[in-house]
């Protein structure tokens, strides 16, 4: 397995590339299932969770192309549908379960596994389940998979989410777009990667219109048109990098990003004193000398704080001065982080889904275990501003949703190295 040796302290300085986000890729590739005709796709990040959704396409019956060093992929379904989605694939990317709103919708049958847990929550697909359910798919759950039929056709319908979910609310869009009549999705999730997804969507002919802040309309087409799109940029990516610049003293450019995208975060930055300035497509950031302490952050749905940085934030509060907290609203168990902090010198106390920081810590490099993909790259940030040379085992969990992410640091002035 490999490992990243990463001597500190360091300064971050330059600028950086930011890649297709990961999360935007994902429900986008798993709606190709709906495409009779080639589709193409650009920006695609080079993480190990795009590969796994490509290897379940494949094992669907798509046939993938890859160009330009893997960045852009051309799927065509061949004739032999397949409708069995193995837990081998779904289970190490629980998005897999994307693959269930598009495969009913166009083959009106399909097996797919139910993704099973991972570190930070349960990952319960009942939100998913229901809304299908009501868009008129029948299933039974047998031996960890979702058997699912729809008898023809799906049906438009209406339907309100108890609760908003960011995977159910892109299953069931996708699901709608080739379902007989008008569907109203309300309480959705309204993540910008749900943005990418219907505009993905309505540039190759499907009718989708958000009619209200949470609201969205789509009418159902008999088939969708082969096209191209590139991807968002990876505003997780942006925001984890920006994180870098204010933890180190340094300053970053980061191009060609829209940073409407993290509008909140970049806020919070400022609140803790970095300096930040933006154009439409350009984020400048200086960090501060001394950051300031921040009471309460709390992950929440977008337009709020995400669960996504949390982790990163809080290596960063580690070096206010004084004490900060961090509420975790969204994952019930999203603090695997914090134990390998406290191996570096971290003062953090848990309280339920409360973390309190003591601020003015003295990072001390140590070895460190990666746990799930936003905790390990908490633990470069820290293993980047403490003293000394830390390693970080089981990087793939990192692998998962970063690009290279150890070329991209050493180019702004880390000292960081993969040991495979
Ligand atoms: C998406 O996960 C993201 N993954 C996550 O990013 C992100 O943390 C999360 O949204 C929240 O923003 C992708 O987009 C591939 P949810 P998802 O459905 O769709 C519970 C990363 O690091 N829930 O909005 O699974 C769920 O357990 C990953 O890139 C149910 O109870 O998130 C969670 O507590 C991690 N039943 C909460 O709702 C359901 O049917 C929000 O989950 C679905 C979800």
């Amino acid at each position: 397995m490999d490992k990243l040796l990463i001597k500190g302290p360091c300064k971050i300085k330059g600028q950086v590339i930011i890649s297709g986000s990961k999360n935007a890729a994902l429900p986008i590739l798993a709606s190709t299932i709906l495409f009779d005709k080639t589709v193409t796709i650009e920006n695609l990040p080079r993480v190990r969770d795009v590969d796994t959704m490509l290897s379940l396409l494949k094992s669907l019956g798509s046939k993938i192309q890859f160009f330009n060093n893997k960045k852009t992929v051309k799927i065509t379904k061949n004739k032999k549908k397949k409708i069995y989605a193995p837990y081998s694939l779904v289970k190490t990317m629980r998005a897999g379960i994307l693959v269930l709103g598009p495969m009913i919708a166009k083959y009106h049958k399909s097996v797919t596994s139910l993704p099973g847990g991972c570190l930070i929550g349960a990952r319960p697909v009942n939100y998913h389940l229901n809304a299908l359910k009501k868009l008129g798919m029948k299933y039974k759950i047998k031996k960890g998979y979702i058997h699912a039929n729809s008898n023809g056709k799906l049906k438009g319908t209406n339907f309100k989410f108890s609760n908003i979910s960011v995977g159910a609310t892109e299953n069931s869009i996708i699901a709608a777009c080739l379902a007989r009549g008008k569907t109203i999705l309300k309480n959705c999730a309204i993540e910008p990667e749900i943005k990418d997804l219907t505009n993905f969507l309505k540039s190759a002919g499907a009718k989708i219109k958000w009619i209200g802040k949470r609201t969205v309309q789509i009418e159902g087409v008999k088939s969708l048109n082969s096209i191209k799109y590139s991807i968002m940029g990876d505003r997780i990516e942006a925001g984890t990098f920006c994180v870098a610049a204010a933890l180190t003293k340094g300053n970053l450019l980061i191009k060609n990003f829209d940073s409407n995208l993290i509008q909140t975060e970049l806020n919070l930055l400022k609140k803790i004193g970095s300096k930040i300035k933006t154009l439409k497509k350009e984020i400048y950031i200086k960090g501060p000398n001394k950051i300031k302490n921040i009471n309460n952050i709390i992950t929440k749905e977008y337009p709020n704080f995400p669960t996504d940085l949390q982790a990163q934030f809080m290596v960063l509060l580690c070096k206010a001065n004084g004490r900060s907290t961090i509420t975790e609203s969204i994952f019930e168990n999203r603090f695997m982080h914090v134990a390998e902090l406290r191996r570096l010198g971290a003062k953090i106390i848990i309280k339920e889904n409360k973390a309190i920081i003591e601020g003015n810590t003295e990072f001390l490099a140590a070895e460190l275990m990666s746990s799930d993909l936003r905790a390990s790259v908490a633990l470069v940030l820290a293993a980047m501003v403490a003293k000394g040379q830390s390693v970080i085992n089981r990087i793939y969990h990192l692998d998962r949703g970063y690009e290279r992410i150890e070329n991209k640091l050493r180019k702004i002035g880390v000292n960081i190295k993969r040991l495979s």
